[in-house]
């Protein structure tokens, strides 16, 4: 009897996996990576440089080529660049698709937003220098920009911060519901095309792609991240970034 009530919770333990499994929803990935290396103080692509043996874009691209729930990755590069990523990414090429960078960021995902399957009802927006994501947690975006329409990935506010007038302190602003915003940044596939479609009519430029959802009067929830999930911009995170690879190769 007792064999039969455990057969039983087993097998529904069992359906419940499954049925965790086929919820989970396929993506499809726009990387901008078509800026500069000058807040690096570089003359060439910051996301050229190397992170113990590989690249920056390479670790950044391979998170997503390994996740078997992304069904494209489109990467946005200047076009003088096209030849370095086809040698980085010699093995892989079918599984990448390019399109031109533009002169903004904004103007890369926008790019990249043609090159988007028609099918697709999910999109992850993550930037090129951002190599330290992880699958947990893009499924977890995925999930819930399919319920709530758009979502990103951020992490609370450390520091106190202020307000200035010039270098004189006018206020100090409550932590409590300040986060730094990080990528990716998921949204059901209209609801980008949406906001993007406004930015060109209007002009408007935002620094991420929430920025234009919010404008378009569309709300976008937090779904808390961690740390880790560095942008790689100065010299100093390259010294940060060393950190994490080498605590996670111990
Ligand atoms: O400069 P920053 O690191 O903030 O840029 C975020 C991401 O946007 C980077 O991966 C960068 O390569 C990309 N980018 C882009 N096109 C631009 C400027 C930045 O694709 N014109």
């Amino acid at each position: 009897m007792s064999s039969r009530i455990l057969h039983g919770s087993c097998a529904r333990l069992f359906y419940y996996y499954l049925m965790k499994i086929g919820e989970k929803m396929h993506y499809e990935v726009i990387i901008p990576a078509a800026g500069s290396g000058k807040r690096m103080g570089e003359i060439f692509n910051k996301l050229f440089i190397d992170l113990d043996g590989k690249t920056i874009i390479q670790r950044t691209v391979e998170v997503f080529l390994s996740d078997p729930y992304c069904r494209k990755v489109i990467l946005a590069i200047k076009p003088e660049e096209k030849c370095i990523c086809d040698r980085i990414f010699a093995d892989k090429k079918s599984k990448i698709t390019y399109v031109n960078g533009g002169s903004e960021r904004q103007y890369s995902v926008r790019n990249g937003l043609e090159a988007v399957s028609k099918d697709t009802k999910i999109i992850l927006v993550h930037d090129g220098a951002r190599p330290f994501i992880n699958h947990n947690q893009i499924q977890e975006l995925v999930e819930c920009a399919r319920k709530m329409g758009s979502t990103v990935l951020a992490v609370r506010v450390k520091d106190t911060i202020k307000k200035t007038d010039g270098l004189t302190i006018t206020e100090t602003v409550e932590r409590d519901n300040l986060w730094s915003i990080q990528t990716p940044q998921a949204f059901r596939t209209e609801v980008l095309k949406q906001a993007h479609s406004w930015a060109d009519e209007t002009g408007y430029l935002g620094t991420d792609d929430s920025s234009l959802v919010e404008k378009i009067g569309l709300s976008v929830s937090v779904t808390e991240g961690n740390y880790e999930n560095i942008k790689i911009t100065t010299k100093e995170d390259i010294l940060f970034a060393e950190a994490i690879l080498k605590k996670r190769s111990n």
